[in-house]
């Protein structure tokens, strides 16, 4: 019978075969302790000398690390630890032997090697925890969706006009429509879909030709944005804030084994629950100068504002009501106060900073088109936005998140590089 390692606990005592790949193998002319992984967990399988066991002895001797194989023998209980299981070995067959040496061998490799090798680099315990985590981030934020009203509509990625900065667009050449331009968001797009369907969401790859090397940054990440008709600047906190704690609340349940492989502390992450913290931007600015930092008072938060007030806080914290001016050309200002907009970056504690950007949108067509041309955008190309203003106009607000910041701070990381599977950064395009 073929099972597979995460299986094992329900086949001890009984005779099975695992198929995958030996990662470690220590022992002697005696005794061989395989470590196997076939991509649902590890395992340790023992061979053992003895009478009519010289042949398997001799192929467990010839298996070099990251071969590919089957192995067949009886499941059984770690003698310590309970949920720990092992394989007693009667045969086997390998599938490949590597003849050449895994280049990941044993000692510390340097990020740039690791780098360089990252078809290999992925079938590591770790990186196969981490992609673990993001698939449960991923199936969680469809759950929630799904258990909320909303429906999945894919936004294009070939786009005739920027969604956020005009100086972060990578642009391909269009047959004889001239310039195209990779997504940064599907947010507009999505925009379009809600006076159809009331509450979307997109996921999927967007672009950022970002000048900045920093550990927070890639050139490809994969974002997810939800868009809401009738919802205003308080209901989009409030369900940001039931999206974040759901995929932290299903991460605990399901990862408890990648978290420890990570030695991730997931105590702080248990604290994840609605209500989170909210600070205006003014707010902010004070503590942080308080803090050191010399940020004025129209400015974003810069990189090391967010890690040092982050650091202070174990909640997500919501910055709100950024200056105007700092923010994008579609966020709507506060009626109470113009010169800021009802918008929300939320960041991630632990030093972690912002892992989503929402705002309500200006609905009002001449407010839009005045705040377009304010931003020396080309009107004709957002003609089919505004369209979306001229027909049923509705208030309405929506939000963004980078999947990749949000494993690095749940699995704890220092870089959003190792969160994906293929990091794309300025000077890495290779594997
Ligand atoms: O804050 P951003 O730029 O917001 C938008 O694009 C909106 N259109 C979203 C919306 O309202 N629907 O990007 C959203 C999130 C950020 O909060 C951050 O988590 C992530 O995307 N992000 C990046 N992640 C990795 N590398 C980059 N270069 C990123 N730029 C943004
Ligand atoms: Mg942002």
């Amino acid at each position: 019978m073929i099972i597979r390692i995460s299986e094992a606990k329900n086949h001890v005592g009984q005779e099975a075969t695992v198929q995958g790949w030996m990662y470690n193998k220590r022992g002697s002319g005696k005794i061989w302790f395989l470590q196997l992984r076939d991509g649902s967990g590890f395992m340790q399988a023992v061979v053992a000398s003895g009478e009519g066991n010289e042949a398997v002895m001799q192929t467990a001797e010839k298996m070099t690390l990251e071969s590919s194989l089957k192995v067949t023998g009886t499941i059984t209980q770690h003698p310590k630890q309970a949920d720990v299981f092992e394989m007693q070995v009667k045969s086997i067959e390998p599938v490949q032997i590597c003849t050449e040496e895994y280049p990941i061998g044993k000692k510390e490799h340097g990020p740039d090697f690791l780098l360089d090798n990252r078809h290999l680099w992925l079938r590591s315990n770790r990186q196969w925890a981490i992609q673990r985590v993001r698939n449960t981030i991923i199936n969680a934020t469809y759950e929630y969706f799904n258990q909320n009203g909303f429906i999945k509509i894919d936004a294009p990625i070939l786009t005739p006009n920027a969604c956020e900065g005009t100086t972060e667009l990578f642009d391909v050449e269009y047959f004889d429509e001239g310039k195209a331009y990779l997504s940064q968001s599907g947010q507009l797009y999505i925009e379009a879909a809600i006076m159809s369907h009331g509450r979307v969401f997109d996921f999927g790859p967007v672009f950022r030709a970002e000048k900045s090397k920093t550990r927070r940054h890639l050139t490809e990440f994969w974002m997810m944005d939800a868009e809401m008709a009738f919802v205003e600047h308080e209901g989009n906190l409030a369900i940001q804030e039931g999206l974040v704690s759901f995929i932290v609340e299903k991460v605990l349940e399901r990862n408890m084994n990648e978290m420890k492989l990570l030695e991730r502390n997931t105590e702080p992450l248990t604290k994840v629950k609605a209500p989170f913290i909210r600070k205006t931007h003014a707010e902010v600015v004070q503590e942080l100068r308080a803090m050191g930092s010399d940020i004025k008072d129209n400015d974003d938060l810069g990189a090391d504002d967010e890690t040092m007030l982050t650091k202070k806080y174990d909640k997500p914290i919501f910055v709100e009501k950024y200056p105007t001016e700092v923010k994008a050309f579609y966020m709507k200002r506060d009626p109470n106060d113009p010169t800021h907009v009802l918008n929300a970056d939320l960041l991630a504690p632990e030093g972690y900073g912002e892992i989503i950007g929402g705002s309500q949108r200006e609905d009002d067509y001449a407010t839009l088109m005045k705040r377009i041309l304010d931003h020396k955008l080309n009107p004709a190309v957002f003609d089919w936005y505004l369209d979306l203003r001229k027909y049923g106009s509705v208030p309405h607000s929506g939000f963004g998140y980078g999947l990749e910041r949000l494993v690095a701070w749940i699995c704890g990381l220092d870089h959003v590089r190792e969160t994906i599977p293929f990091p794309r950064m300025i000077s890495r395009l290779k594997p």
